[in-house]
């Protein structure tokens, strides 16, 4: 962190505007991060900002307690200024005084010279104020707790509980290019603290760090990808794996930026079995996002630029088994882009199933007869999953679904009537679903 008052007041600001752009634009966090956002830049940014966001109602609460008031909207940048100071106070070990000052500052960046009396006694109040940090239990809106609520009685606790900590940073090592037990050793040669997953190839780091700075980054020898989503292709996999069929046609029907779509390439290709994979994309800017991953992995994959809830794209020739994660609202990443639960809108969900039934009901149609088709996304509402597939069955006579066989040792997995949640629970894995279904031929 920069010595220079200044500069430390310029890093708020930056952050601040960040924070404005989220709240006020409905900007999603990760498309700051892509496009560089200099409020997002440093790690203290990317603290304060992540931590604003997490601990939102928690913040904005501690902040009305001191309030005779409201902030009025036009001056959101204030209130959001304040909320900074006060996660810096409550949460970080910046000392309060430093904290408060470098936070009054900001006021003369925003133009709200006005507002620096009002900054400094809110920040000053919280600072002697008495912290209880360890009662947080969750920090949602209304909505979202009590669709938790409903959805899971037994574990909803443990899920909004989960959504407070930072998730843990993991690899998924190409075994085509190095073998785990090789990549283990380079990172304990770079004294890189880890350790092992359900899965071989999966590698979980204590300390998250610069993707760039892993060894064997630029040579493809490995990905990050959450260890659920991790999960997810490997449920499909042993499918796949399982039956052994030649000739296997595979759509990855929603495919960028390519997690699972790289992971299906590296696992057959480890497993010797013969598949032809097609991405299709709606998205250009993400195709190109997932063509530039696949150039450093050396992956060449056959991509689609189209919409999978049309039959432009298609050729005509059946595939045998079909991935379909869908778009989504991303509830069960809540704690990786807590965003999500500032940005969604409840009345968003409708469309966004509609969306989702639109496209299996088409590519159900390209799936041959004895086919698979798995479906998943990173929502935990019912909504987007088992109510979703519910419908998707009562309509299409020939499908079938099929249990899913979930190893031992993925111990966050949930059957449900119609397939599997994984949940978040403590660092390791974001929230989860999917169903596999079969094609029956009748
Ligand atoms: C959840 S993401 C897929 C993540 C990807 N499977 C992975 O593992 O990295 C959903 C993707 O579907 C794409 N998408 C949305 N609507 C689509 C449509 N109608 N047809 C094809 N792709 C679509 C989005 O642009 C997004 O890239």
């Amino acid at each position: 962190m920069a010595n220079n008052s200044g500069e430390n007041s310029s890093l708020r600001f930056l952050s601040n505007q960040s924070l404005k752009k989220i709240l006020v634009q409905g900007i999603n966090i990760n498309s700051l991060l892509s496009k560089n956002d200099l409020g997002l830049k440093e790690p203290i940014q990317k603290e304060i900002v992540f931590g604003v966001l997490r601990y939102f109602f928690f913040l904005e609460n501690n902040l009305s307690r001191h309030l005779k008031q409201a902030i009025k909207n036009k001056d959101i940048d204030v209130k959001l200024l304040i909320l900074m100071g006060i996660y810096e106070i409550k949460f970080m070990k910046t000392p309060a005084y430093a904290a408060i000052n470098e936070t009054v500052e900001v006021c003369h960046q925003l133009g709200k010279t006005w507002a620096k009396g009002l900054v400094n006694a809110v920040l000053r109040k919280t600072a002697t104020a008495e912290s209880k940090l360890e009662n947080i239990e969750e920090d949602l809106p209304v909505w979202i707790s009590k669709k938790l609520d409903v959805n899971f009685p037994d574990h909803c606790h443990m899920i909004k509980k989960a959504f407070l900590i930072k998730p843990q940073m993991t690899l998924r090592i190409n075994q085509n290019k190095i073998s785990s037990k090789d990549y283990k050793d380079k990172l304990e040669k770079a004294a890189i603290s880890f350790r092992a997953s359900p899965f071989d190839e999966a590698i979980l780091l204590d300390e998250p760090r610069p993707s760039s700075d892993l060894p064997g980054w630029h040579d493809g020898e490995l990905s990050i990808q959450d260890l659920g989503a991790i999960t997810l292709g490997r449920l499909f996999f042993s499918q796949i794996n399982n039956e052994r069929q030649k000739d296997v046609r595979l759509l990855d029907a929603c495919s960028a930026p390519g997690g699972k779509l790289f992971q299906l390439t590296e696992l057959s290709a480890f497993h010797r079995i013969d598949c032809s994979i097609t991405a299709l994309e709606i998205s250009k800017k993400r195709i190109k996002t997932m063509c530039d991953l696949g150039k450093r992995l050396d992956h060449k994959v056959h991509v689609i630029q189209g919409d999978a809830s049309t039959d432009a794209w298609w050729d005509k020739k059946p595939f045998t088994h079909i991935l379909v994660d869908a778009p989504c609202s991303s509830s069960g990443t809540i704690r990786r882009n807590p965003d999500i639960k500032l940005i969604l809108k409840e009345k968003s969900l409708p469309s966004l199933q509609k969306k989702q039934l639109d496209i299996l009901t088409n590519l159900w149609k390209k799936l041959s007869p004895g086919g698979l088709l798995f479906y998943s996304t990173c929502s935990l509402f019912n909504e987007e999953n088992d109510l979703l597939i519910h419908k998707f069955v009562n309509k299409e006579r020939d499908a079938e679904i099929l249990k899913f066989r979930v190893p031992a040792n993925v111990t966050n997995a949930l059957l449900t009537e119609y397939g599997c949640n994984l949940l978040p629970f403590d660092k390791i894995s974001d929230g989860f679903y999917c169903s596999l279904i079969s094609r029956k031929t009748i």
